[in-house]
């Protein structure tokens, strides 16, 4: 079937109370809208329009970024005056045949099961999703006739009392035949208590003219809600977080809680890893087998293989840590770093843009900084290259089994030669040899007599 959708995402959400466009919000960290258009994209539709208004340049821009190459076809409502007209400004572009899904721009956990059930029954009809709720207030509401069948949206404002008892309610999500469109869309009118042009109003066209009207039932609540505040903003965030953990949980993965964990990208898993208690993962994120994460470490962008522990309170941001790795606890791993098998990365170390090889130590208090360090080596406490002077980057090579004792500057760009040792608190600022001790300390003088003479009251 030939299948255009329309995503309306005009509203303003006043009740955000926010100057960034309700539908740029984020869950999950992606806008609220890209949800919605991940799963609209996954339909293939021949045409996808998105109406949209308020902050309209900062919407388009965000998501075209987003979706580099889509062809989306922004449509412009500048008044919002009700969602009969917001379909009404995208009617131009729709084709003449097949059928229109409406989607909603603030709605975004509608699924794709739901929306494939819904083209199911599509015939040349209206397919409704509908929804049963204890508290349907806000919503419009089904009116069906004594044989059953649909006859009419009532939306909350217009229903008298009785109306308003009913218990069945419009999702907003709708399959509409193409070629009536345009004469529905002309019959609406604003008489109503809100003033507004109701899409709702083309139910009733439909019945009175004896075109069907199919229905298929939410299964899931949270798939027709929609933000309009921040409290449902924070409901959904929980929603998407339970079912991203659900998911990681059905993979396999150990989470100590499935409420303190927060995914914020993709995350894929072999056997046996474990993740403690407050734990972000963001971006993408690839862990091997027996990968063990502790309790509030933050992770961006990040493979780490077999067997590596990351202990707790680390974050660790585009970087690739090898297998068997101890890293942390309270370790900064920062962009551009890859830590091949069994490195050692202990607290309070920052390592940004290094390759550290095989079985290499690190375990305190250090930076390292655009480095490439071999395998066996041992970083004392305390250590620190020197990569900035103030006006460029510069690069310390260390190569293999190299002892660096506590306390050594590393004044970049420099090489440390295979097997060498520096003595502690060493400033390096030439190139050490290998096989021998550097040591580039001031010597240590005692002056005889000089306390003595200086301490007061003598
Ligand atoms: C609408 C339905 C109601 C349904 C409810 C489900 C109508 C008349 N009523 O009511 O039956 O139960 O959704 O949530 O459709 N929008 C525009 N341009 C406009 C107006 C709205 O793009 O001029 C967009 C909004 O951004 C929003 C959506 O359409 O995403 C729904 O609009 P809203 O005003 O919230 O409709 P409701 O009153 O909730
Ligand atoms: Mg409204």
């Amino acid at each position: 079937m030939n299948l255009n959708i329309v995503i309306l995402a005009a509203g303003m959400g006043k009740r955000m109370n926010s100057k960034l466009p309700k539908v740029l919000h984020q869950i999950g960290s992606k806008p609220i809208l890209q949800h919605v258009l991940l799963v609209a994209k996954q339909l293939k539709p021949a045409k996808l329009i998105i109406v949209y208004g308020h902050g309209g340049e900062l919407v388009k821009s965000t998501i075209n970024n987003a979706y580099v190459g889509n062809n989306f076809i922004w449509v412009k409502q500048s008044e919002q005056l009700g969602t009969g007209h917001a379909l009404k400004e995208a009617l131009p572009y729709l084709d003449k045949t097949g059928a229109t899904l409406i989607l909603y721009g603030d709605v975004p956990f509608i699924s794709f099961l739901t929306l494939e059930r819904m083209l199911n029954k599509y015939e040349q009809n209206i397919v409704m999703l509908t929804m049963t709720i204890d508290n349907p207030a806000g919503y419009g509401r089904i009116v069906r006739d004594t044989y059953g069948e649909i006859m009419q949206i009532i939306e909350q404002n217009d229903a008298d009392h009785t109306q308003q008892l009913i218990k069945e309610v419009n999702t907003g999500f709708y399959i509409l035949p193409n070629r009536y469109l345009h004469s529905w869309i002309a019959q609406l009118s604003n008489a109503n208590q809100q003033q507004e042009y109701y899409l709702t109003d083309i139910v009733q066209f439909a019945y009175l003219a004896n075109i069907a009207i199919a229905w298929v039932a939410v299964e899931n609540v949270y798939e027709a809600l929609g933000v309009n505040n921040k409290l449902q903003l924070e409901e959904l965030e929980r929603f998407h977080q339970s079912h991203q953990a659900t998911k990681l949980l059905e993979l396999g993965v150990t989470l100590k809680d499935k409420l303190r964990i927060e995914i914020r990208g993709q995350v894929t898993a072999g056997s046996d890893c474990c993740i403690d208690v407050n734990c972000i993962l963001e971006g993408k994120i690839v862990l091997g087998n027996n990968v063990t994460i502790g309790a509030g470490t933050i992770l961006k962008n990040v493979t780490i293989y077999d067997g590596a522990n990351i202990k707790p309170y680390s974050i660790i941001e585009d970087a690739i840590i090898g297998a068997s790795c101890q890293i942390g606890p309270f370790a900064r791993i920062r962009p551009g770093t890859d830590l091949q098998a069994a490195v050692h990365v202990g607290n309070f170390v920052e390592i940004k843009n290094s390759t550290i090889a095989q079985g290499s130590k690190v375990n305190h208090l250090t930076y390292i900084g655009d480095a490439e360090i071999g395998s066996g080596v041992n970083v004392g406490a305390g250590s620190v290259t020197c990569n900035y002077d103030g006006e460029n980057k510069w690069k310390t090579i260390i190569k293999n089994n190299v002892f660096i004792g506590s306390g050594t500057m590393m004044v970049a760009p420099v090489v440390i030669g295979d097997n060498s040792f520096i003595g502690a608190g060493s400033t390096i600022t030439k190139d050490v040899p290998e096989n021998e001790l550097t040591v580039a300390r001031a010597k240590q003088t005692t002056i005889l007599g000089w306390v003595k003479r200086n301490k007061k009251g003598d």
